[in-house]
């Protein structure tokens, strides 16, 4: 027998003492079951607890299920920029026959992997949602982002951001030739943290000035254009290699990235989109034409659906969601249990 070391992380939603203890039992009963463990061959446990539990020592759920002798102590971790919220970690020593390479470590409710080294699946995950304009992609992606310490990759912001480069700089976007002619010129950058992305062109902040009509119109327009796309997609895929991302637009999952482990097609009525976009103006204090909308809304549908190159459509392996009558929780719980079931495959 030697002393072996396994470790485990659950995020809890809320900080009170029944959740915290119930995430604490439901992370220790699984250790223990994924590795066979007998509670005597438990010699100490070290609980960490982000800075965000004051509800009750996470240690307090162990005593509970039986783990009487061995040495336990909870500390607070270190607050990072970026650390995952509600979070509770273990680790475990334990007495036993079995070489270190083969403990299971346990990861629940979206725990960020902080020693990926130590867990079997070692891939990059890839979450592609679709969809037309108004779905709630962008809405649900943020969500899940942060929830899963996933980087956001907004890639219809990337069109808008040519879009209102050629605006800006009188370039005609409905002459393919010209934005291709400009295209080396255009120089887009992302940053991203807690769940949120911010984009610049030439180094400008242009996060709130592509949200305009006008700067939609535009990119519905250079989204047509096959240079464009190529341009983007290799960033879009760049982006992919480098980390776990939640990247959501038109053609994810149907051609940038084909391999995603999970695929969602979200859709909704063309009226229920116009409603939820007038709701968004309303709280921005902007009166707006539902129907005038309705109709802009159309339109770029049928621009994004119809066009020659990488169209707007569900890959054949996407999950399609309808999202007309549901509630954004119920969309983001919906493709949260599709990324926990990869997660802990
Ligand atoms: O999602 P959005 O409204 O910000 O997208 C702006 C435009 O860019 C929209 O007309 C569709 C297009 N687009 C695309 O063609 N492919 C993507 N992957 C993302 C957006």
């Amino acid at each position: 027998m030697a002393t072996r070391c396994i470790r485990g992380a659950i995020t809890v939603e809320v900080d009170d003492r029944e959740a915290v203890l119930a995430g604490t039992e439901q992370m220790l009963r699984e250790i223990i079951k994924q590795n066979d463990i007998k509670i005597e061959d438990i010699s100490s446990i070290i609980f960490t607890a982000t800075n965000d539990i004051k509800s009750v020592y996470p240690a307090v759920a162990a005593r509970a299920i039986g783990i009487v002798d061995a040495a336990l102590m909870c500390v607070q971790e270190l607050y990072i920029d970026g650390s995952l919220r509600k979070c509770i970690r273990v680790m475990i020593s334990i007495e036993s026959d079995k070489p270190q390479s083969e403990m299971n470590h346990v990861y629940l409710e979206g725990a960020r992997v902080l020693r990926p080294d130590l867990v079997k699946k070692k891939s990059k995950l890839a979450v592609a949602i679709d969809g037309p304009a108004g779905s709630g992609k962008s809405t649900v992606a943020k969500l899940l982002a942060e929830k899963y310490s996933l980087i956001y990759v907004d890639t219809g912001a990337m069109y808008r951001a040519v879009g209102l480069y050629c605006l800006e700089n009188s370039i005609d976007a409905d002459i393919p030739d010209e934005v291709s002619r400009v295209l080396d010129d255009i120089n887009i950058s992302l940053e991203n943290s807690s769940g949120m992305q911010r984009i610049y062109l030439d180094g400008k902040d242009v996060t709130e000035a592509i949200r305009t009509q006008k700067a939609a119109e535009y990119a519905s327009k250079v989204a047509a254009i096959p240079s464009v796309r190529a341009a983007l997609v290799k960033l879009q895929r760049s982006l992919a290699e480098k980390q776990s991302v939640i990247m959501d637009g038109r053609d994810i999952g149907s051609n940038v990235l084909t391999d995603a482990q999970v695929k969602v097609y979200l859709d909704a009525d063309v009226e229920e989109r116009a409603q939820r976009r007038c709701h968004e103006l309303a709280e921005k204090g902007i009166a707006a034409d539902k129907a005038k909308i309705e109709e802009e809304i159309e339109q770029r549908d049928k621009n994004d659906k119809n066009r020659e190159c990488n169209p707007l459509t569900a890959a054949p392996d996407a999950v399609i969601i309808d999202t007309t009558a549901m509630s954004i929780d119920e969309v983001s719980d919906a493709i949260g249990s599709l990324i926990e079931k990869e997660i802990n495959r």
